[in-house]
């Protein structure tokens, strides 16, 4: 009977998050503004149920379907970002080629308190309130499949993360690969590609340069950023501002006969990009069948507490060469 009651009581409590999800999502007029009704689709790891993704890459609720923010190709021009042929797809574009890379829906479920399990919904003081130091904000992004003119894949826009931001991803449909570069703790430059298929997991080290590629897509990845440590003013919740911190890398994705590789003028300063470095230490933190929404949503502020310092251990051992870049595929 004991075990009865905490079953059902865990239920309940699933339940109660669900309703915060699509209180906050109603509430941001991200569902319940589109008449069109999704039907089909896969369901989607993200921590409460009802949520799925179609063949065409549209994320509904119940068959609500989500409205995002596109991300177009003249926003990666615009923002300056570092393009396999620049001139070739400038052309394109001024000829009126402009497609949507990617969908992105910030601030997907609500924000979470670390020292508690409470998740604040938009529409509240506390949301409003919302401050990277104590909570996690969780992010939901559909990239497109499709190629640019030279040959990079439809990819992200890139930027640099902040001192003291953590970063995780987990892609739940798809194939990506997030190219990474920085420096290591104790000033030693890396850069490395992490390719993800559905499921993989992967977090960033701590003030780092990253720009994501769909090699098949529509590639639907998730992701919670918060800032950890003393890090002074950080932001782990940036807008806009993102993308204007410091040059890109000048290194990028292009396929190449049914698999890519890297270009650009930076590989002389930066090297070729090696393969991921290890992060079990995260996977550990993870339950079999444990989604990284899951986390989010209902972890213990102590596994919370956890996740953070294992980062900034790993960090401090001069993550990610510590545990071994691999050698590139
Ligand atoms: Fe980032």
């Amino acid at each position: 009977m004991i075990g009865m009651r905490s079953s059902d009581n865990l239920t309940g409590h699933r339940l109660s998050v669900r309703r915060t999800v699509l209180e906050h999502l109603r509430h941001r007029g991200i569902i319940g503004v589109d008449d069109r009704r999704v039907t089909g689709g896969s369901p989607l790891a993200l921590g409460v149920s009802g949520i799925t993704a179609d063949s065409g890459g549209v994320v509904a609720i119940d068959g609500d379907r989500c409205v995002p923010s596109h991300r177009t190709l003249s926003d990666v021009l615009g923002t300056g970002g570092y393009l396999a042929d620049r001139m070739a797809v400038a052309a394109r574009h001024e000829a009126g080629y402009d497609p949507v890379l990617y969908h992105a829906i910030r601030d997907f479920l609500p924000p979470r308190e670390k020292a508690s399990k409470r998740c604040v919904p938009a529409g509240t003081p506390e949301h409003a309130a919302a401050e990277s130091r104590d909570h996690i904000f969780a992010d939901l992004v559909v990239y497109q499949p499709g190629t640019l003119p030279g040959g990079e894949p439809f990819r992200s826009t890139g930027h640099w993360n902040l001192p003291g931001q953590l970063e995780i991803f987990q892609t739940l449909t798809g194939r990506v690969a997030m190219l990474v570069g920085g420096y290591t703790r104790d000033g030693r430059p890396f850069l490395y590609e992490q390719v993800c298929g559905p499921g993989d997991l992967m977090a960033v080290p701590f003030g780092i340069w990253h720009v994501t590629y769909v090699l098949d897509g529509p590639a639907v990845v998730f992701n919670l950023t918060t800032e950890v440590g003393d890090a002074g003013s950080v932001v782990a919740h940036p807008g806009e501002e993102k993308y204007h911190r410091a040059s890109p890398i000048a290194v990028t994705a292009c396929r190449d006969s049914g698999r890519h590789s890297y270009v650009g003028e930076g590989l002389d300063l930066w090297g070729r990009p090696l393969g991921a470095p290890r992060t079990d230490w995260l996977q550990s933190l993870l339950a079999p069948g444990e989604s990284l929404a899951d986390l989010h949503l209902y972890a213990s502020p102590s596994r919370l507490a956890a996740l953070q310092r294992l980062a900034w251990e790993a960090y401090g051992r001069c993550w990610p060469h510590h545990g071994g870049l691999l050698e590139p595929a």
